[in-house]
């Protein structure tokens, strides 16, 4: 039995926020549901719903589970992208929405079926509500609502939603990955910028982590910068402070801990990509070992899923779609002509050419763990990196 006294790791951002360690769960969309955001908070750091593509009760709904399970503060992430979409709204068919495609892309799609030998699906008809799709702004108003103490955001700039978040004491966490926008970000009067590399999972800019801290750090100072892409344990933690970040928004290392996936709403629409149904276990596995499996050269960047660049664990339909001359869609049309696709090969259980989003630090990975676990041995090793190694092995003088 260990009796080692309660450690301490803490920075401005953990008085800022309320927290305990300066660590940040990425509000991923279809992972971070209440079951993982309560137990990284309850674990000391700030658990964050990913909320893109819940529907307003579906929010609500999260928000007071969350509650349930934790009385530490967490937030909620929305992806606010700009989206040039026709006004619609309304119960839609698959067949309805293949109206707003172009003909080539959708010939490309029904060749890549055949070719690769995808089965036809029935998809039941979705609400489509251009509200939901267009500005995310409905679950703005449930977060400042509910007075759920942070909202982040990804993709896109969280302007409008600040005045209104700060009237209500929610602080505003902006996601970006260049200095431009970070920049726009500091002025829109966000509380916190999370300064967000290229080795990250999921959708990702074009500036590996290493220089761009730094670098954000000196354009928006004094402003709050944490640092994301690329941490999987306490090293990345300590050299995220030493870049000048006073904490890390993790997202891949927490796709092996127990309680990611769990909550997947049904009717996970994401914008207006058609993904009626939650991931079933089979999928979570498939996600979770292929993590496991990978290299740090088995992530590749695609437009193939969403429209926008995105990381994801490399498959085989992304190599058969990069291969040929489909042209991309923006977002979220692209999710809509995917959506086929992506529902065939899961019906199928076609594994090889199914993965999900995750990072380059995939390849460290090796093991599922509780939330807990992951927390823990990040601080741990952070500390003893600064308190021991660090001191044992640099000689600094001034
Ligand atoms: C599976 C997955 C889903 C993600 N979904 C979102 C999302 O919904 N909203 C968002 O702001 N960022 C999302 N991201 C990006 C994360 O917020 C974060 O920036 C990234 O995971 C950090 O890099 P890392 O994966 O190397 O830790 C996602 C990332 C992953 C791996």
């Amino acid at each position: 039995m260990s009796h080692k006294k309660s450690k301490t790791l803490r920075t401005r951002l953990c008085d800022l926020l309320g927290i305990k360690y300066p660590i940040i769960l990425a509000g991923m969309g279809g992972v971070c549901g209440p079951t993982l955001v309560a137990a990284v908070s309850n674990a000391g750091g700030l658990g964050v719903l990913g909320a893109a593509g819940l529907n307003p009760i579906q929010l609500h709904d999260w928000i007071k589970k969350t509650r349930k399970l934790t009385n530490k503060p967490f937030g909620v992430d929305l992806l606010i992208p700009h989206l040039d979409l026709p006004p619609i709204s309304g119960k839609f068919s698959l067949s309805d929405l293949r109206a707003f495609l172009p003909a080539e892309q959708l010939a490309f799609v029904d060749n890549l079926k055949s070719e690769i030998g995808i089965p036809d699906v029935e998809i039941p008809p979705i609400e489509v509500e251009s509200e939901l799709l267009s500005g995310a702004k409905k679950l703005i108003d449930v977060v400042v609502e509910e007075r759920v103490p942070i909202l982040a955001t990804g993709l896109g700039n969280p302007e409008y939603a600040v005045p209104q978040a700060h009237a209500k004491g929610v602080k505003v966490i902006g996601l970006v990955g260049n200095v431009r926008n970070a920049c726009r970000l500091a002025e829109a009067g966000v509380d916190v910028i999370v300064a967000q590399g290229y080795e990250s999972g999921g959708h990702t800019g074009r500036i590996g982590t290493l220089p761009l801290i730094p670098q954000v750090v000196d354009a928006v100072r004094p402003l709050p910068v944490v640092a994301a892409g690329g941490v999987g344990d306490g090293r990345g933690l300590v050299a995220s402070l030493a870049l000048g970040a006073c904490g890390v928004w993790a997202g891949t290392v927490f796709l092996l801990a127990h309680e990611a996936c769990i909550d997947s709403p049904i009717d996970w629409i994401f914008n207006v990509g058609v993904d009626p149904y939650g991931l079933e276990q089979w999928e979570i596995d498939n996600w979770k070992d292929k993590i496991i499996a990978a290299t740090e050269e088995d992530t590749r960047v695609t437009r193939i899923y969403t429209g926008k660049t995105a990381r994801l664990i490399n498959n085989r339909l992304i190599e058969t779609w990069e291969k040929g001359e489909g042209k991309t869609l923006p977002m979220p049309l692209q999710s809509l002509l995917i959506s086929e696709v992506a529902l065939g090969l899961r019906k199928a259980k076609m594994r090889d050419y199914i993965s999900g989003f995750g990072g380059q630090i995939a390849g460290m990975l090796k093991e599922r763990k509780t939330a807990k676990q992951i927390i823990d041995e990040m601080v741990d090793g952070a500390i003893e990196i600064l308190r021991h190694r660090i001191p044992a092995e640099v000689v600094a003088e001034d």
